[in-house]
């Protein structure tokens, strides 16, 4: 078993370290009295996650970092207050749909973190919008103030921290009863991925990958292994991830783990560092070395072999596998030079890192109506070039991280069912980035399964 990494052997981290170091990102709260206050508030509040569950990632993440399962980390850009028990049962059942196909042309397990119960808060390129001539404060998500643009709106209110973790604990809720009551049995999910196939028009192309999953999940029943045998088809494990971006809100949640004496940072599963925050002396690499949770850390097309390897130090100094993910996020195009160089040094290094590719934040483009956008193709070549890249540098792929949603939202273009420029104002409803809608997500996880079958991981 792989032992987390002891914090407390580091003489200078504590808790409260990463307020020495530059801390970008953070809002201007008007009232920092009151601020404060959530603040205490929120320290006094049971945790949302627990360590032991951490450490179980940590090491199901080791195994991904071996070849040996597969990641799929995928949910919303920003979660909205507002989502509704529906829509977060239907992003969890896409992404159970995406995980059995996987399951299947991978050969290995499919660790399941979502982005959900906790990934309310977003870096953005300027503190401020301008409409009109006039100037409010950027929106940085539903944790600090609304999207409306108006000056009550866009205020940073922290009553909204306390929301923040009210409607984690809901859906974390949520997610436990769903992934443990039923919802999540195989033949029950292997039927949804047959119901699409058979629906959609781009479902035929896939009719011949799920007639085998088909004749695979009969001869385990005709074996006698199903789910009212095994309680492992009928349940899964499902794990929850944010970008750490509000550091103080992450630190009132940072609990000692009495079983270790190692602190964990209890708002979610597995954190991640943002392509923005990921400088080796600011605040967000200096909180997060010192949590136990397994950490993710965005790389984009300016990250050097040099970076990289600092981080690597810095936030896996014990080299332990399963700690450290490093998200790619190049663009389909720069992913081809950008990234084997980078699989290269970490290779020769020896540390033993999760490398998954996150096709999503590299493709991001203004459509001709003005809104932004990324192209199905684009998703699929720049994973299609992590692949290539891994297979040429003999390294692993570990697997994926997606912004996606179940709902019939038309916010990424092409697919099988070839969302259009002029469809993109018909169901445009992210409050961020935009999403693959259900069917893109499947039709995505099929051509990975074609991908994987031609070897081409
Ligand atoms: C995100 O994951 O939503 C995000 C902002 O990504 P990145 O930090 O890679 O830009
Ligand atoms: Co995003």
């Amino acid at each position: 078993m792989n032992t987390a990494p002891s914090p407390r052997s580091d003489t200078d981290w504590t808790p409260r370290s990463w307020r020495d170091r530059v801390a970008l990102q953070q809002p201007q709260w008007p009232d920092a009295d009151a601020h404060h206050q959530v603040l205490n508030q929120l320290g006094d509040l049971p945790p949302l996650v627990f360590a032991g569950e951490a450490r179980e990632l940590t090491e199901q993440l080791a195994a991904v970092s071996e070849g040996r399962a597969f990641l799929l980390q995928a949910g919303d850009c920003a979660e909205s207050f507002d989502t509704s028990a529906d829509s977060i049962r239907d992003r969890l059942r896409v992404i159970l749909q995406m995980a059995v196909i996987l399951t299947y042309y991978t050969g290995v397990p499919v660790v399941k973190v979502g982005r959900i119960a906790g990934q309310f808060a977003k870096p953005r390129s300027s503190d401020t919008e301008t409409v009109d001539g006039v100037e409010l404060p950027s929106f940085r998500g539903h944790i600090v103030n609304d999207i409306g643009f108006t000056a009550d709106e866009r205020a940073a209110d922290p009553e909204r921290l306390l929301l923040a973790y009210n409607r984690a604990a809901a859906t974390l809720n949520l997610l436990r009863a769903f992934t443990k009551g039923g919802f999540a049995s195989l033949s029950r999910v292997h039927q949804w991925n047959r119901e699409f196939v058979a629906d959609s028009p781009a479902g035929q192309r896939y009719e011949n990958l799920a007639d085998e999953i088909d004749r695979a999940v009969q001869f385990m029943s005709a074996c006698g292994v199903n789910s009212d045998t095994l309680a492992d088809l009928r349940q899964v494990d499902f794990y929850t991830s944010h970008e750490a971006l509000l550091l103080d809100y992450e630190e009132a949640l940072t609990r000692c783990d009495s079983l270790t004496g190692d602190w964990y940072d209890c708002s979610a599963h597995m954190l991640w560092i943002g392509e923005r925050t990921r400088q080796l002396d600011g605040a967000h690499v200096e909180f997060l070395r010192g949590v136990g949770n397994p950490l993710g850390c965005k790389l984009g097309p300016s990250a050097t072999a040099d970076d990289v390897l600092a981080l690597c130090r810095t936030l896996n100094p014990d080299d332990v596998p399963g700690r450290l993910t490093l998200v790619t996020r190049m663009g389909a195009t720069r992913v081809v030079d950008g990234l084997p160089p980078l699989l290269d040094v970490v290779k020769e290094a020896g540390h033993p890192v999760v490398w998954v590719c996150d096709p999503m934040h590299g493709n991001t483009f203004t459509a001709d109506d003005g809104r932004k956008t990324r192209h199905f193709d684009d998703i699929l070549a720049e994973v299609s070039g992590f692949f290539a890249a891994h297979r040429f540098s003999g390294s692993h792929p570990g697997g994926v991280h997606l912004e996606l949603t179940g709902d019939d939202v038309t916010e990424c273009l092409g697919g099988g069912a070839a969302v259009e420029t002029a469809d993109l104002g018909s169901r445009y409803e992210t409050m961020c980035d935009p999403r693959l809608n259900g069917s893109q997500s499947l039709d995505l996880a099929f051509r990975l399964a074609e991908l994987l079958r031609n070897g081409t991981r």
